[in-house]
């Protein structure tokens, strides 16, 4: 009955190569449908109004603060120009108590706020900040959020494992300010923006190439440049850069292609967002030891290979954590001892054969194949919709990647690296280069708050000079 159960699951989260490239066109065909008009798609397509990335150029001590996961990071950036890029940088990690992820929005920000008014007050020295000029920062908040300008944007909604009514509809730069003057800090947000701009403006910071910028962390997400003109729901004037940083929001796409089992339909149904966020569901690190739980609980309610046990740990959601699996799947010990471990440690499973302990990391293979393979499904949409697909093209696409799912399950990102040169085949992958992009969220508010606040000054300088518009622009 358990190979039985494996075998099935085996056969479910199938992706072969014809099914893939259907996923990636309908989700190059999605990012065109969003971009269209509002509500076009279920890929959001949100306009982050980042017109720009930064260049090298910047200069100066900048904030950052990023709050997406389990934990937020707060972190001081000091900025070398010139192409000296960072020269310093410091930081701190708070895990957020879990209770707060499902309170009110101004116990989230007052914790929050708290935190960066420590952060601060601990600073040695502050000698950049001179002329009662107030601390720049840059908000990473990594949630879907509809932005009216660079630096103000409304939660569309929440995912992952946060759940804040009261936050849903309100602009959260306002939130976090009024927090912060509770506080009594002097900090100006010169940036909102999203885990995966960050991620494309701090890849981009290094190298040139550099396409699009992707998360595969608790939640997934993808962010690119888009031309301004081919994104019609862009309304007034277009930026003068002629490019939008488009945050995708491809965590909410669907597509009937999917290979949805039993396991992901009961996960979403029991999720705090039903329907909503299938393609995160399907490949990103809050999930992947979730679906791995269910079909061990299948297994033992069906079976006896697991001896006579106690269900309640297997039955608690969420207990199983990605990082378990991702430790089982790369158990390199003759006896599986690391997935004995991990069973008992976690699950009170505790006596199994070696085949069962096979079978179980299988079952962790089959999970972290299936969402490796349709990441880079997603990835290959993207670079369709660039028409960076074909072996045709001159130029070097560089996609960066992001997200403890992505820097820290080897095979995970084996199976992508390997899917994606399959779709693309030979020729086409010689140009593509997928590439970590370590800490692009944290570092990445902080830069985009740097060319935001040198550019706006250069444009009021502007007014005085009509030559230094051009000061801080990749052009
Ligand atoms: C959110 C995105 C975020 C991604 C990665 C998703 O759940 O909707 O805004 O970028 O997680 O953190």
């Amino acid at each position: 009955m358990a190979e039985q159960v494996v075998a099935d699951l085996r056969d479910k989260c199938e992706t072969p190569l014809p099914l893939l490239r259907e996923v990636a066109l309908a989700m190059a065909h999605e990012m065109g449908a969003g971009l269209q008009k509002e509500g076009g798609s279920r890929v959001k397509m949100l306009l982050s109004y980042v017109d720009k990335l930064p260049t090298g150029r910047e200069e100066g001590l900048f904030y950052g603060l990023d709050l997406g996961g389990t934990n937020f990071r707060v972190l001081k950036v000091q900025l070398g120009g010139n192409q000296k890029h960072v020269v310093n940088c410091d930081s701190k990690e708070v895990s957020i108590p879990p209770q707060l992820m499902s309170g009110s929005s101004s116990e989230l920000f007052g914790f929050i706020a708290s935190e960066l008014a420590k952060f601060v007050a601990d600073e040695e020295n502050c000698t950049n900040i001179s002329n009662g000029k107030k601390r720049e920062l840059g908000f990473t908040f990594s949630f879907p959020v509809k932005q009216r300008s660079v630096a103000s944007g409304t939660l569309v909604k929440w995912t992952k494992a946060f759940s804040i009514d009261d936050a849903v509809g309100e602009d959260v730069v306002a939130k976090l300010q009024t927090a912060m003057e509770k506080q009594g800090l002097d900090m100006h947000i010169a940036a909102l923006i999203n885990d995966a701009v960050g991620t494309l403006a701090g890849a981009r910071y290094y190298d040139k190439d550099v396409v699009a910028g992707i998360i595969f962390g608790t939640g997934t997400n993808a962010a690119y440049v888009e031309k301004a003109n081919a994104i019609p729901k862009l309304e007034g004037e277009l930026p003068r850069s002629g490019d939008m940083v488009i945050n995708m929001e491809w965590g909410n796409f669907y597509s009937s292609h999917l290979p949805i089992t039993e396991y992901d339909q009961e996960l979403d149904n029991e999720s705090l967002n039903p329907g909503e966020q299938i393609y995160e569901k399907l490949t990103s690190g809050m999930y992947l030891g979730e679906i791995v739980r269910r079909v061990l609980l299948k297994i033992s309610l069906h079976s006896s290979i697991f001896g006579n046990m106690d269900h309640t740990k297997l039955q608690t959601h969420f207990l199983l954590r990605t990082p378990h699996i991702s430790a089982m799947n790369h158990d390199k010990t003759p006896d599986l001892k690391i997935v004995a471990e991990k069973l008992e440690e976690n699950l009170a499973i505790t006596s199994t054969s070696l085949e069962t302990r096979k079978l179980v990391v299988e079952i962790c293979d089959i999970v972290a194949r299936r969402a490796a393979r349709l990441a880079a499904a997603g990835l290959a949409g993207i670079l369709k919709k660039l028409g960076r697909d074909c072996n045709d093209q001159e130029q070097r696409s560089v996609i960066a990647i992001d997200g403890g799912l992505f820097e820290h399950y080897t095979k995970f990102r084996e199976y992508l690296d390997i899917t994606l040169a399959e779709l693309l085949g030979e020729e086409a992958s010689k140009s593509v280069a997928v590439k970590h992009a370590d800490d692009g969220s944290g570092i990445g508010a902080a830069l985009i708050a740097a060319s935001q606040s040198q550019y706006c000054n250069a444009e009021s300088d502007e007014v005085a000079a009509k030559n230094t518009y051009h000061t801080c622009r990749e052009d």
